[in-house]
């Protein structure tokens, strides 16, 4: 059986509606054939509100779940855990795990899926179309054109950098972060990369000697304690005046005050930012008034072929998990 379940007229009181009582909750509706497979294995309900599910409202109906599909929007903390005593598997429709308690879920032997390999080429698209877009300085050109600005073509007007040949920093060599460098070989770009685990082509150095160096300093990384703030007012100070910063990664890796000030200062010459902290910007944040910083809506991963795959993934990765089978994309239970 599925339900949905819609937010009630003032949604946001609380008490509007009894406790929600299936085995498997989808936080944010799903196409149907997608989560077809979910009624083997048990009831279902799925959110069906355009906004994400209100917290007060996951809480209340995770109470007797075994299985939850969740997005990155949802915390899935350890008072949602403690709420959940029957919890069994959360599978999350996305690769970033930084909203869940993945420890915790460990200590009560609650299975976590993702959604790694699907998104990485549609990311790496992304990352360097904002690239692109930053450094040959596309939206202020287009604004250009719609403000009447436009006039007859003149020598150095909307000059930028080139894209081909620069030298190209990429913070994490992880899946996107090697999909953003077999582009950038096409591009005839020099590699310099920093990572922990993994080597790429080009050459590894230390984060201070990337950001010193690089035309452009892309961040490719998870976010985890290590790498949150990773970027502040030292690592942007390193950065050429005429260095681009492009985030794919998640906001918080940035610190966001020294980015607006790093912009202000023109110690940069531009960022494009695909995840920013806080999300969403409002439309009077300071970085949306630097017309050399490009913000896109989380999108990167967001072709519709690949937030099927995505949704496909977390779908089959609780189906097992359910049936207690290997989960195709399981965090290690290390
Ligand atoms: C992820 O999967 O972590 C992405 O940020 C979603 O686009």
């Amino acid at each position: 059986m599925v339900s949905t379940v819609r937010p009630g007229a003032g949604e946001g009181d609380a008490g509007l509606r009894s406790a929600i009582v299936a085995e498997i909750l989808v936080t944010r509706a799903l196409p149907e054939d997608l989560i077809a497979p979910l009624h083997e294995v048990g009831d279902v309900e799925v959110w069906a509100g355009d906004e994400p599910m209100p917290r007060h409202r996951i809480l209340e109906a995770v109470t007797g779940v075994r299985g939850l599909l969740c997005m990155l929007t949802d915390r899935i903390d350890a008072v949602l855990l403690d709420a959940a005593p029957r919890l069994e598997v959360v599978s999350q429709m996305a690769v970033g795990v930084d909203n869940i308690d993945v420890a915790g879920c460990r200590r009560r032997s609650i299975r976590v899926g993702h959604t790694p390999g699907v998104l990485t080429e549609t990311v790496a698209d992304t990352a360097f179309a904002l690239l692109g877009a930053v450094v040959r300085r596309l939206p202020e050109g287009e604004r250009a054109v719609r403000e009447g600005s436009w006039g007859p073509w003149s020598p150095f007007w909307m000059t930028g950098g080139d894209l081909h040949g620069m030298t190209l920093g990429i913070v994490g060599m992880g899946r996107v972060g090697a999909a953003v460098a077999r582009r950038a070989t096409g591009f005839g770009m020099e590699i310099l990369y920093t990572s922990r685990t993994s080597t790429g082509p080009g050459r590894r150095v230390e984060l201070d000697e990337l950001l010193g160096t690089a035309d452009a300093v892309m961040l490719c990384v998870s976010l985890t304690d290590e790498t949150r703030g990773l970027v502040g007012r030292r690592e942007l100070s390193l950065m050429r005046s005429d260095a681009y910063l492009v985030n794919v990664a998640r906001g918080e890796v940035v610190d966001t005050d020294a980015l607006v000030d790093a912009l202000a200062r023109g110690e940069i010459a531009g960022a494009g930012l695909d995840v920013t902290d806080p999300e969403p910007l409002t439309p009077d944040h300071p970085l949306l008034g630097f017309p050399n910083c490009l913000v896109t809506p989380h999108i990167a991963s967001a072709s519709v072929p690949t937030r099927r795959a995505m949704a496909g993934l977390a779908v089959r990765n609780l189906v097992a998990g359910l049936r207690g089978e290997e989960m195709p994309a399981e965090l290690s239970r290390g």
